[in-house]
This record gives C-alpha cells, structure tokens and sequence, in this order.
C-alpha cells in the first residue's frame, strides 16, 4: 500500500491543479476522481462544453448576418450532431491532456468515488490509502427548484441544455444568472425562441448594475426575451409541451408561460455529501460549504478544502488558485490568493467581465469612490467591427487607486485582465491611463475610461 504525502479527492480544475502542483513541489500525489473522465463540471459538462457551442452558435449567427458587411452567402444550414460532435471531441481531447500531465508529473490518478473513513485515510471501493494530508475538492452542483423535476430530457439543467440533440421551439430559461446567459444565447443563436425568467429585478446579480442593464439591453437586442420579478413556482407536463408557474413577485398575482424544454439555473450547490464529513467532524457552514481557515486547513487537522465546495466565488480560476496556494502552503513555501481580484467573466455577446467593487458596493459601504465610463460606441475600433454596444466602468478610490472595474462589451473577458494586472499592483486610474494603449482597439476604451475617472476622456 502507498503511502501518499497528498490524495486529492476530485480532479476539476481545483483538484487537477492542485496534485499537479502538489507533485511540482516533491509531494507524493494521489488524485481520486469518480466521474470516469478527468477535468471536473468545468471541463466535462461546464466551461469548456459552453464555450465550445457558444463559439459554433456565434459563427452560425454571424453567418447568418453579414449582410451589413456588403456580403452575401447561401442558405446557412445547422448540422447540431456535427457541432455536438466537435463540443465532444474538444471536451474529450481536454479531458486526456490532464491524464497525460498526471503521468507527467508523476500523480496516480485512482478512479472511484472516496470516502474519509478517519483523518490521514482515503477508501476508495476496497482499497484503503494513507495520506499525511487530504485535500477535499468536490466542487457544485446545481441547485434545485422545488416543485421543478429535472429529468434532464425536458427539464434540464445546464448538463442536458448542453447535450439536446435537437434545437427547442421554445427554451425557458429560469435564472438570468451567468449559465442561464450564456446557454439562453447558445439557443438563441442557433434559431430557439428563448424566455429568462428571472427572481430579482435585474439580470447577473452580483455584477454592477449599471453594466447589467447595459448587458440586458443588448442580449435583448439579440433576441434573448426576459421576465423579471417572477418567482417560479412548478414545472408540469401539459399538452406535450410543459407549462411553467410563476407569481409576480410582490404582487399577488399567478402567471404561466408555455416552454417545449426549461433549463433551471438558479445557482450550484457546495458537493459534500458522502464523503463522511460529518462523521470525521468537520464543520461546514448553514450553506453546505466547508470552512477552513486562511491555509484552507477544515476543523479537522489534517483534512483541507478548496474551490466550489469552501466559501467565496464558484468560478474554475479561483479554484485552480486555491488549491496552488494550499498545497505550496503544505510544501512549506508561500501561497497567497488574492480575493478582492477575482475577476468573473460571462461568456455572451456582448461579454460581461468585473473585478472587484460594484459601485453598488461601495455606496453601501460609505466609501469615496470616483467612476470612470466610456462607451464603445466612441472606439474607432469598435466602430470597424460593428461591436459597439456596452462600455467600460472603473470604479477608483479617491486616491486614484481601482477598487473594481466592469465591462460590458466584446473580448470584455480579455480586456478585464488589464484591470485585474492594476488592482493586484495597486495602480491608479492615473498610472492606466498613462500606459500606453495600441490604436486602434478595444483596449483603449480601458484607458479612455481610467482617463474619464480623472476628468480627461478625450474622445467621450
Ligand atoms: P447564478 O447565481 O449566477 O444565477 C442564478 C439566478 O437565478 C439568480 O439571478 C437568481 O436570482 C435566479 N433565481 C433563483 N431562484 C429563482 C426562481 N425561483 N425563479 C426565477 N429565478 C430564480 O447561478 P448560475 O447561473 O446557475 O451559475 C452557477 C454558478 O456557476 C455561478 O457561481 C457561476 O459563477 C458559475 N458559472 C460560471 C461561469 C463563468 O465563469 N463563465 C459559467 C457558468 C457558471
């Protein structure tokens, strides 16, 4: 029997990572994964899948509107098992390249679902294996609606809208959240009607809500049709289509919309279940999170947890930074994640990427905060692809430093990385501003905006 340094249960991109970067230090790896492939929700049924239809269904639309640009094409037809077909293929290929740096980097990938029988103790079926420590990487799942049965058939969540086999007449998306966007624009695109139904009053709560409306507008723009304030309440098959239930909320009044497949995406949930933590004793919060203090040590010694299934953002990068911090804090060296410069990024057209602060956040928190916006209606650029529609907002202290940036608008997920660089080197609007940016391009709308915030944009 092997006696490990490290087994890391769950091989997303929080679990991957980490035994990779575990084995980079000298320690003895396992990674435990059950899902038969590699590469967790992100790679499987996530990001990678998403961004693949996103791309196929982008180049199906855009085909389909050129005629803006003096050309013309045939009839644009849609094979969907040959895109689906490519999404695998991507997803596949991904998914055997972290197989490939495990053998590399000399980590035993062990597959099977584990438990945590006793501290320093992974079972796996009937192999027992022995670790100094363990790292818990289980991530999320989506969160269910009661009185809304997934089946994955007609009503999906975000694994079965990735995998229809042929294009609903009409996709009723509920949550206007990040995979509710972005999967209600994949349908869209390639020729559903798509309704978002949503809770709160506004789309992407959490990003600020000035980009938000900007982004709801051009999603609209885009054919993506929202109903807001309205708390679904059931799902029912009726007349071979389903017939949803909602109520206004505020109001008392009931409503109900037809849809031929929903897709529930309301949020994910901490994965916890199962692996004996309660048991073993390790706390875990109201929400089904671990808690774990600054080394990512849980309650018990000895057993560690990062990612989707700990406090903070469910986001891929920000596991992937934690589970590096955590083990090179386990190897003795220095780890260190910055929280307050996360960035998040929403896939859609036009993008929606933020770091830090909302200017809703820093008004309720009383802070003296200046803000800086530029359309990029106004970049030459922009103008010469025709992707005009949102802006940059930076949001600085008052003495200039950026407490958070926002941006609704194309390649705004590339264009964020900027703006996350600044925050983490504590730079100023003034500093952006003053680097210079190559015209033209989108990028400069980040430097018009820095120069806004200081009362200078020159082509606002
Ligand atoms: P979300 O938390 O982003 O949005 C869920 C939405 O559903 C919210 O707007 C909420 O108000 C609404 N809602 C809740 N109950 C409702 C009800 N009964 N009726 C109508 N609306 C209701 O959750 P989502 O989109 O499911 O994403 C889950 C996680 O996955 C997020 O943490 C997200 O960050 C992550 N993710 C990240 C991606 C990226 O970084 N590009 C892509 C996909 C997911």
């Amino acid at each position: 029997m092997t006696a490990y340094d490290l087994i890391v249960i769950g091989a997303g991109p929080g679990g991957y990572v980490a035994a990779i970067r575990a084995a980079q230090l000298g320690l003895k790896t396992a990674c435990v994964e059950g899902r038969g492939s590699l590469g967790g929700t992100c790679l499987n049924v996530g990001c990678i899948p998403s961004k693949a239809m996103l791309t196929s269904s982008a180049k199906y639309a855009e085909l389909s509107h050129l005629s803006s640009h003096g050309i013309s094409v045939g009839e644009v037809s849609l094979d969907l098992s040959a895109l689906q077909a490519r999404k695998d293929k991507i997803v596949g290929d991904l998914t055997k390249g972290i197989a490939f740096l495990f053998k590399k980097n000399g980590v035993d990938h062990i597959e099977g679902w584990a438990t945590i029988p006793a501290p320093g103790q992974v079972q796996v079926g009937d192999q027992t294996l022995t670790a100094k420590s363990i790292l818990i990487a289980t991530g999320s799942e989506p969160t269910p609606l009661p009185g809304v049965d997934v089946d994955e058939v007609d009503v999906l969540t975000s694994t079965g809208a990735l995998a229809l086999e042929d294009r609903p007449e009409h996709l009723v998306v509920i949550g206007a959240g990040v995979i509710g966007l972005e999967l209600g624009q994949v349908w869209a695109r390639l020729g559903s009607k798509v309704t978002v139904v949503e809770y709160l009053d506004r789309i992407l709560p959490g990003i600020d809500g000035e980009i938000a409306k900007l982004a709801q507008r051009a999603l609209s723009k885009r054919g993506l049709k929202f109903q807001l304030g309205r708390a679904v309440k059931g799902v029912e098959k009726a007349g071979g289509g389903l017939l949803l239930t909602m109520e206004r909320v505020g109001k008392d009044k009931v409503e109900s919309l037809d849809a031929d497949k929903v897709l529930v995406a309301i949020g994910r949930r901490p994965v916890t279940r199962g692996l004996g933590l309660d048991d073993l004793g390790v706390s875990v919060n109201d929400g089904g999170f671990i808690e774990v203090d600054a080394s990512f040590q849980t309650s018990v010694p000895g057993i560690y947890a990062i990612g989707d299934c700990v406090p903070g953002p469910m986001l891929a990068h920000k596991a992937e930074e934690d589970g590096v911090a955590c083990v090179e804090m386990l190897a003795g060296e220095y780890g260190h994640v910055d929280y307050d410069t996360v960035p998040g990024v929403v896939y859609t057209d036009p993008e929606v990427a933020s770091v830090g602060q909302t200017e809703e956040g820093l008004k309720d928190a009383g802070v003296e905060y200046r803000v800086g916006k530029f359309a990029f209606m106004a970049n030459s650029r922009a103008r010469s692809t025709g992707e005009t529609d949102g802006a940059v907002k930076v949001l600085a202290g008052a003495d200039g430093k950026i407490l958070g940036a926002h941006i609704c608008g194309a390649h705004g997920g590339d264009l964020i990385a900027e703006l996350v660089l600044a925050m983490t080197k504590g730079a100023t609007v003034e500093e952006v501003a003053r680097t210079c940016h190559a015209h033209p391009a989108m990028g400069e709308a980040v430097k018009e905006a820095c120069l806004d915030a200081l009362g200078r944009a020159i082509h606002a």
